[in-house]
């Protein structure tokens, strides 16, 4: 039996116990999937531990996506330009690779419910962890990309970092989040991305940029998936936008762990993301 979880805190809401056990049953795997909640003073512990143990592997949600970073023997690439690990990798030969796929996640769930990410025009909105696994996947995929976020400076550090061994026509700008600031950026992109938690509880009736930006030239993605749709989501599909929200990358994201694992695919895609619907369907109030 092999054996793989998700480690959090708090973990209890997390989906990735129900879309990786649904792939896990259709794929016949003798693999269990469970979560585990642990506690900042037990993480080294938590990770020394399931590599003794024999686990297969780790998902890894917040808080700990940058403090189990030091716990890796090894980083893939992904990992190592996003500054977080997402996916652990326990090999038989004691080696713990640590890998981030929110930004193939992200690539992948664009591609296959909207549009094809290259040769874009992109805003970025935020300048956290998943911004970061965003805007450096949308560089690498070949897309142009500005960032603008509440805390300018956060999002200049970001530009920087990414713009470390970016090709020199991907160049990140970082602008002003208001109005004037948006104005003449929002009119040239194609794709506009929220990565904040603007939309969900407590900020519902908000939108992270001001809505009368948004046009029908637009694609917008918003990666919240609770709720279905934010006011950002509903004001870009009432004017005529294609538009997505966070399902499709948290589907994604677990597909490309699963793919990190096993170096297969899950037999199917369709499985997982009902499996999420159901299980969002049965918390919504
Ligand atoms: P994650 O790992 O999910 O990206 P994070 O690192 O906490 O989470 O980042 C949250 C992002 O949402 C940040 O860009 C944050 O802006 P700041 O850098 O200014 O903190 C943004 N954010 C959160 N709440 C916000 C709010 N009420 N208004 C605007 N931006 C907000």
């Amino acid at each position: 039996m092999e054996l793989l979880g998700v480690i959090g805190n708090p973990i209890s809401h997390s989906l990735s116990p129900v879309m990786h056990s649904v792939a896990l049953a259709e794929a016949k795997k003798q693999a269990i999937y469970l979560p585990f909640l642990v506690q900042a003073e037990g993480l080294a512990a938590a990770i020394k531990g399931a590599a003794s143990l024999g686990f297969t592997g780790f998902n890894v949600t917040i808080p700990f996506k940058e403090q189990v970073v030091p716990l890796m023997t090894e980083l893939t690439s992904e990992a190592k330009v996003i500054g977080a690990v997402n996916t652990i990798k326990f090999e038989k030969n004691g080696k713990i690779i640590g890998h981030n796929t929110d930004g193939q996640g992200f690539l992948a769930s664009l591609a296959d419910e909207l549009m094809e990410p290259k040769d874009l025009n992109c805003l970025v909105i935020g300048a956290g962890g998943a911004a970061r696994a965003i805007v450096s996947s949308l560089l690498s995929a070949g897309n142009d990309v500005c960032i603008t976020n509440r805390t300018k400076e956060r999002a200049e550090k970001l530009a920087k970092d990414l713009n470390v061994g970016a090709s020199e026509h991907r160049i990140c700008n970082v602008v002003d989040l208001s109005v004037e600031g948006l104005k003449d950026v929002v009119a040239q992109v194609d794709l506009i991305v929220n990565t904040t938690s603007v939309g969900m509880a407590p900020y519902f009736n908000q939108s992270p940029i001001p809505l009368e930006l948004v046009t029908s030239k637009h694609v917008v993605v918003d990666i919240i998936y609770n709720p279905e749709e934010t006011l950002l989501l509903k004001h870009a599909r009432q004017v005529g936008c294609k538009a997505q929200n966070g399902v499709g990358m948290l589907v994604w994201q677990a597909i490309k762990a699963w793919e990190f694992w096993w170096n297969e695919t899950p037999p199917s895609k369709v499985s997982m993301f009902e499996a999420v619907q159901d299980a969002l369907r049965k918390t919504s109030p």
